[in-house]
């Protein structure tokens, strides 16, 4: 089963990622994990995409993509990959999809965390990530709606999205989560 996560900063996908990653075993692939594990390796990579993450932008399309291609490509991905953070434009949703059209794959479910900005502030001020400042987690949120939101549409029209009310406890969401992907994958 390939899923997607889309949500804005602090609406729980790596939350949620991990659960149900166990529940269903499958890889987790965070496009945002393997960014700060590579500035935290000093690797090129890392350092092209720093700058980037420090200001709340999005790193360039082009490697973001070439790094996911790369992991889809791992054996781990072979039995299911639920990717969180990715794709987060429609040029990399479209790069997506010809990734896995080449395999005769496809998106199973691009599932989106819905919750009110108030409560997401509130959240990743608490958290006191390097990108957690008040005028980064702004800009992350304008990043959201302007380059990321058009995805729910590109998702909906192709009848793959399901939104959930990512505003109750984790569990509750989880308990969601699991709903929807039991009506996708009965
Ligand atoms: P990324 O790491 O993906 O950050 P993000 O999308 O801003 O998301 P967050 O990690 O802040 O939040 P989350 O939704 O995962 O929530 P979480 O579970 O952590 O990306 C970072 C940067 O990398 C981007 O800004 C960009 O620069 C770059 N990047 C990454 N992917 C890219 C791409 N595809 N293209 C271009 N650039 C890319 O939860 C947040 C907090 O809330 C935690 O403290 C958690 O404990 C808490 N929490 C979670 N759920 C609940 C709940 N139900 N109730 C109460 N608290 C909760």
């Amino acid at each position: 089963m390939l899923v997607v996560f889309i949500g804005p900063p602090g609406s729980g996908k790596g939350t949620q990622a991990n659960q149900l990653c166990q529940h269903l075993s499958i890889t987790h692939l965070s496009t945002g994990d393997m960014f700060r594990a590579a500035i935290q390796d000093e690797t090129e990579l890392g350092v092209q995409a720093q700058e980037y993450i420090n200001r709340g932008e999005l790193v360039p399309d082009q490697l973001v993509v070439s790094m996911v291609a790369g992991a889809l490509g791992n054996p781990p991905c072979n039995s299911g990959c639920l990717l969180d953070g990715f794709p987060r434009s429609l040029p990399q949703a479209e790069a997506l999809d010809q990734m896995l059209d080449a395999e005769g794959k496809k998106v199973d479910l691009a599932l989106e965390l819905n919750v009110d900005e108030k409560v997401l502030i509130d959240r990743l001020l608490a958290r006191k990530r390097p990108d957690d400042t008040i005028d980064t987690i702004h800009h992350r949120l304008q990043v959201y709606r302007e380059q990321t939101s058009p995805l729910l549409n590109y998702y909906r029209e192709r009848g793959q999205l399901r939104t959930v009310n990512g505003d109750g406890t984790v569990d509750e969401v989880h308990q969601q989560i699991l709903a929807e992907v039991a009506e996708k994958n009965p």
